[in-house]
């Protein structure tokens, strides 16, 4: 069995609008491994949802992709799934079957029209068994395991009548109920009041060493991935900056936008009258880029004359950290330029 599970290679996703090319996506790679954890953490629109509809092959129809995402499943041959027909019986088996996705909304995954145990127990004769009365009895187990009281009770009930945290848990009892060898969490506790929150990654970390599954985890809070995931990739602009293990990322982040990210994080014990670091300037929409670094206008570390016209790479610097940053010299090396004379930056 191959230790890769999901590999995506230079994916790029491409809105063609009327204001200019938007490049949501525009060339990421990474690998996730079974059983690993991996976190996709970055600013508002910086094309985490896109990076993983594009992978579910859920990305609006008139988007151009580019580059691959390749699948291996337990048995069998690898899937590329982005040569499959987004609408075709492979990828449907592949999402809900191999690969499951919980969202921000549950209501988005549930229908209000049919209660919670039906909605369960069909994903369960989809795709593990047709026997009704057995379906029945996994999705009792499955309410009962993510922390639902009176599991049977609640079968009957229509997502509405369900509390926030409470529809949160049946969603991911619905995710988990086809065994996926990979869970794709997008934001699934933003909208939860904290204490909640803390009981859902509980629960989704307590799954994950039980079945043993992959997760990918998406957020914008830093929090969350310092207790979710063991390796972490910064987003910005549809590209990858910085990719590193959890460790690293918050003792010795790299990219001045991770270090911004990071600065920004309350911590207890910091004077009252310290203001809180923010990321001066807003993310730019990425369309018609210029040339260059997309962090350029907000770096403060930024080197004139080289990152307003070449765009980094991201280059591996030490084993297992990789970053897109031309203050250092292997990333220089990546693109064969040198620092301008007399440059200095302020990292
Ligand atoms: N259907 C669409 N049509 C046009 N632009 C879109 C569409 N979907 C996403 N975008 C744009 O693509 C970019 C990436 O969006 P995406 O939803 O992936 O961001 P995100 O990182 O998930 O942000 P958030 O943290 O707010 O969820 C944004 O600039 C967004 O406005
Ligand atoms: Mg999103």
């Amino acid at each position: 069995m191959s230790e890769i599970l999901l590999q995506v290679e230079a994916l790029s996703t491409h809105l063609p609008l009327e204001e200019g090319l938007l490049k949501a996506v525009d060339g990421i790679s990474f690998t996730i491994s079974r059983g690993q954890t991996m976190g996709l953490v970055g600013e508002s629109g910086c094309g985490k949802s896109m990076t993983v509809n594009t992978i579910m092959r859920l990305a609006p129809n008139f988007a151009q992709i580019e580059g691959e995402v390749t699948y291996y499943p337990a048995e069998g041959e690898p899937i590329n799934i982005t040569a499959l027909d987004p609408y075709g019986p492979e990828i449907r088996d592949i999402r809900g079957g191999e690969i499951a996705m919980i969202f921000q909304e549950p209501m988005t995954s549930f229908s209000p029209l049919h209660t919670i145990g039906n909605q369960i127990t069909e994903a369960i004769r989809l795709h593990r068994t047709q026997d009704r009365k057995e379906a029945t009895k996994i999705a009792i187990d499955l309410l009962q395991r993510v922390g639902m009281s009176n599991p049977a009770q609640r079968m009957n009930e229509y997502p509405h009548q369900l509390s926030g945290g409470m529809r949160q848990r049946a969603m991911i009892a619905m995710a988990l109920s086809c065994e996926p060898s990979l869970l794709i969490a997008d934001e699934p506790t933003t909208a939860l009041d904290v204490t909640v929150q803390a009981q859902v990654l509980q629960l989704m970390r307590d799954l994950q060493s039980e079945f043993g599954m992959s997760i990918l985890y998406i957020t914008h809070d830093l929090g969350v991935i310092a207790r979710m995931v063991q390796v972490v990739a910064v987003m910005y602009l549809g590209r990858i900056v910085e990719f590193t293990d959890v460790d690293s990322l918050f003792y010795d982040a790299k990219h001045p936008y991770t270090k911004a990210l990071i600065q920004s994080i309350p911590k207890i014990g910091r004077k009252s009258r310290d203001r809180l670091e923010s990321i001066h300037g807003a993310v730019p929409v990425p369309i018609n880029r210029p040339p260059g670094c997309g962090f350029y206008p907000r770096c403060s570390a930024a080197i004139d004359g080289l990152c307003n016209r070449v765009d980094p790479p991201l280059a591996q610097i030490e084993d297992d950290h990789a970053v897109a940053c031309f203050v250092y010299p292997e990333v220089l090396d990546a693109v064969g330029e040198t620092m301008p004379e007399g440059a200095t930056h302020a990292l």
